[in-house]
């Protein structure tokens, strides 16, 4: 018999699993600081370069990634303005992102059967995959698709401690009822992953648009707002996030039950020929990247 939570049992659960959001590893003030000139074009390459140089951690990963043979560059990089000046602003400030962020996404997240560095390979795979797909739409700001892909599961994090008791429940209404995973911890527990990380991601006071890439990425359709840019967020992460389940990356217990939007994937263009050429170029250029950082 499956149990579901009335809305007192499920508010009580709710104020739990954010309770824990104190007891997390914050990402570092680093990551606000870079997030707050993503969305300043102005943003001056010597504050960028500040920012960075306070923590000599930060600096030897990001030129370490540099150098690594994901972005090829023959001549070796020892500087961060000359990183800036050779690979850009922004693919430095998603590499800032991605280094800081690693501590928090490689941490093993039990009650979805992640194990330590799935939900990392995951994370990193969507947000491969999402600037690809940016990349070959040729959009502008493709580093916004990387960082937003990149943290979309973080409620995952936050849950996970308490999903363990439920989630055989889930598994249950998910196969029978054949609906997406994320719909069915909603209905079981009234809340699930997206809602979680699209709290978390205020908590910790990141920009708007990374809790609306949280709470939308399985149910895009249901993103009311008329902020164009902002859906094309939510929209491209959708896919990626399918496409990088279909790598079978960071699968844990829960990956193989989300459903994609066709909706979505026929806006987009992404049939089959289309997936199996994106899904190829996430798994070359994610081995590389986790070279480079670890
Ligand atoms: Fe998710
Ligand atoms: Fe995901």
């Amino acid at each position: 018999m499956t149990k579901i939570l009335d809305k007192k049992k499920s508010e009580i659960l709710w104020k739990k699993v954010m309770s824990t959001a104190e007891n997390l590893p914050t990402l570092p003030d680093i990551v606000n600081q870079v997030l707050e000139q993503i969305d300043n074009p102005n943003s001056n390459p010597h504050v960028f370069q500040e920012i960075i140089s306070q923590d000599p951690v930060l600096t030897a990963k990001v030129l370490k990634m540099s150098n690594s043979a994901y972005y090829g560059y023959s001549r070796e990089i020892v500087t961060i303005s000359e990183a800036i000046i050779i690979l850009g602003m922004d693919t430095l400030k998603s590499l800032a992102i991605a280094a800081s962020a690693y501590a928090t996404l490689s941490k093993e997240a039990q009650g979805y059967g992640l194990a330590r560095g799935d939900l990392w390979r995951h994370s990193l795979a969507s947000a491969t995959g999402a600037r690809l797909i940016a990349k070959q739409l040729e959009y502008k700001e493709v580093e916004k698709f990387f960082v937003t892909g990149l943290l979309h599961d973080i409620g995952k994090i936050l849950l996970s401690s308490q999903l363990g008791k439920y989630i055989d429940q889930i598994r249950t209404i998910t196969k029978m009822r054949n609906i997406s995973f994320d719909l069915a911890e909603r209905e079981v527990m009234g809340f699930n992953h997206c809602d979680v990380g699209a709290e978390l991601s205020n908590y910790w006071k990141l920009p708007e648009l990374f809790s609306n890439v949280a709470r939308y990425h399985h149910q895009p359709l249901e993103y009311q707002s008329s902020r164009s840019e902002e859906r094309t967020l939510i929209e491209i992460v959708h896919i990626a996030d399918i496409l990088s389940y279909n790598l079978k990356i960071g699968m844990g217990k829960d990956g193989a039950f989300y459903k994609p939007c066709q909706e979505i994937f026929d806006k987009y263009h992404m049939d089959k020929k289309a997936i199996d050429r994106i899904i190829t170029k996430i798994h070359s250029s994610i081995k590389e990247f986790e070279k480079a950082i670890l």
